[in-house]
């Protein structure tokens, strides 16, 4: 144990070795896991405890409906798919929405890309059988490889390492895109001006017309569009495999606080949220701001009980529960959570997933999901909120900025013959960038009916 390591061990965050974690694979080789492993403990953090400090404070705001959240990006990313094009796609399509619902909010948008270090999945089976022979699953790219082949199966440890690379190379463009002018708001707006000038979305321009005037008022009463060519944009993953995000874990210089220096944000997926399971115990000593999904099992007393272990100081921004309950549940299942949690004074941020409840096979065998359900989940997680009085503070989706053929369904009517001409995604369907920006558009209409908050409050605590 080198010395960092015993200081993390004092602060707690090995506890959870001795609980139960689901959801890991089986690797081999103990010795190459435990090169990889420290090795990771060597490199430079990918964020800093400070950034995911600041994270904190706007989902604080987006709780209290002072800010909105934007979550977004691959079900899985994928390391060959890290490239220029397609990072710069998936940034535009984010920032093209977060203007579309900043306007509908009228608050700012808090953007979080499911992006750069978005590696690991959860699997429903450990293993896959192919025409009688049987390899292991694809755990996503940190731990082995989609191919269907023992080679390419068997976890492999130097996968941490890559991924820690490719989340770093990620990174850096994230940044680059997001603080060198191509962000300026009114460069994506010209691009939001594009897409709605296309005939068959005509049902957003008027929007985007008053956007435009919107803008335009800004310039004329001489605001600083210099400061809005930078935007804040920050990284998040589901915390699932435990060796890759406690070997990221640093202790904080200024706090003396450990923090996962993966990503700013991490969640904790459906399946590995049980209370007296490793990942929970693991990120209850983490100080990151924190995501757990909520599927329609949930109760409320579940609920409350993921606070007091995850939150136990009740600090505002700490903890996001994300919802994904299927269309057909939300309206249902959701009230008696947020209902539980609201009259028990707990202080959480609510976002919604409308992707996860709603996954279904199509005839001709694709995963896929149905833009009308997804945004039926989406308008009953505002009901929810505008009936009991509480905060819809955010939206999680899967999208990516190409034109890929995964959803069914939204203004270009992609039917199940129209899945095989560009269905890319090695997990989940995900919206392409069409169905993104339409989405924004619709959610932005359900968000002009929240109540907004005074002028005042609309200013980010630094
Ligand atoms: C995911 O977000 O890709 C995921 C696996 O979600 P959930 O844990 O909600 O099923
Ligand atoms: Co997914």
């Amino acid at each position: 144990m080198n010395t960092t390591d015993e200081a993390l061990a004092q602060l707690g965050v090995d506890s959870y070795r001795s609980c139960e974690a689901l959801q890991q694979p089986v690797w081999p080789d103990a010795d190459a896991l435990k090169r990889a492993t420290d090795r990771l403990k060597q490199v430079p953090p990918l964020v800093f405890a400070g950034e995911a400090d600041v994270l904190r404070g706007h989902l604080a705001a987006a709780g209290r409906g002072e800010a909105f959240v934007l979550q977004g990006g691959d079900c899985a990313e994928i390391f060959s798919e890290a490239t220029a094009d397609r990072i710069r796609n998936k940034i535009k399509t984010i920032l093209q929405m977060a203007v579309v619902l900043t306007y509908g909010a009228s608050t700012p948008v808090v953007k979080i890309g499911r992006m750069a270090g978005q590696y690991a999945k959860p699997r429903s089976s450990h293993d896959e059988t192919r025409d009688g022979v049987t390899l292991p699953a694809y755990r996503g790219d940190i731990v082995n490889s989609f191919a269907f082949t023992e080679e390419a199966r068997v976890p492999n440890p130097d996968r941490l390492l890559d991924a820690y690379h490719v989340s770093a190379s990620t990174l850096n463009l994230i940044r680059a895109f997001t603080t060198g002018g191509f962000a300026d708001l009114r460069r994506v707006h010209q691009w939001n001006r594009g897409f709605s000038a296309n005939p068959a979305y005509a049902a957003y321009d008027k929007v985007a017309a008053e956007i435009d005037r919107a803008v335009r008022f800004m310039e004329a009463a001489g605001g600083d569009f210099e400061a809005l060519k930078t935007v804040e944009f920050f990284s998040s993953h589901e915390a699932l495999l435990l060796d890759y995000e406690r070997a990221l874990t640093r202790i904080d210089s200024r706090s003396g606080l450990p923090y996962d220096c993966s990503g700013h944000f991490l969640w904790i997926g459906e399946r590995t949220r049980q209370l007296d399971g490793a990942h929970v115990e693991f990120l209850s000593k983490i100080h990151n701001p924190l995501g757990v999904k909520l599927g329609p099992t949930s109760t409320a007393a579940d609920a409350m009980a993921l606070a007091e272990r995850l939150n136990p100081g009740n600090v505002e921004g700490r903890l996001t529960f994300v919802a994904r309950m299927g269309a057909d549940k939300v309206r249902d299942v959701l009230p008696g959570l947020v209902e539980g949690v609201r009259d028990a004074g707990i202080n959480v941020t609510w976002l919604t997933d409308p992707m996860h409840g709603n996954t279904f096979t199509s005839e001709s065998g694709y995963k896929t999901r149905r833009f009308e359900t997804i945004l039926d989940e989406v308008k009953g997680f505002f009901e929810v909120h505008r009936d009991l009085g509480t905060v819809p503070g955010g939206l999680h989706v899967e999208l990516t900025g190409d034109d890929v053929t995964e959803v069914l369904g939204g203004t270009a009517e992609i039917d199940d013959e129209g899945l095989a001409m560009r269905y890319e995604t090695k997990v989940d369907p995900r919206l392409n960038h069409e169905q993104s920006l339409e989405m924004a558009f619709l959610v932005s209409e359900l968000l002009s009916h929240r109540e907004v908050p005074p002028l005042e409050t609309l200013r980010f605590e630094d």
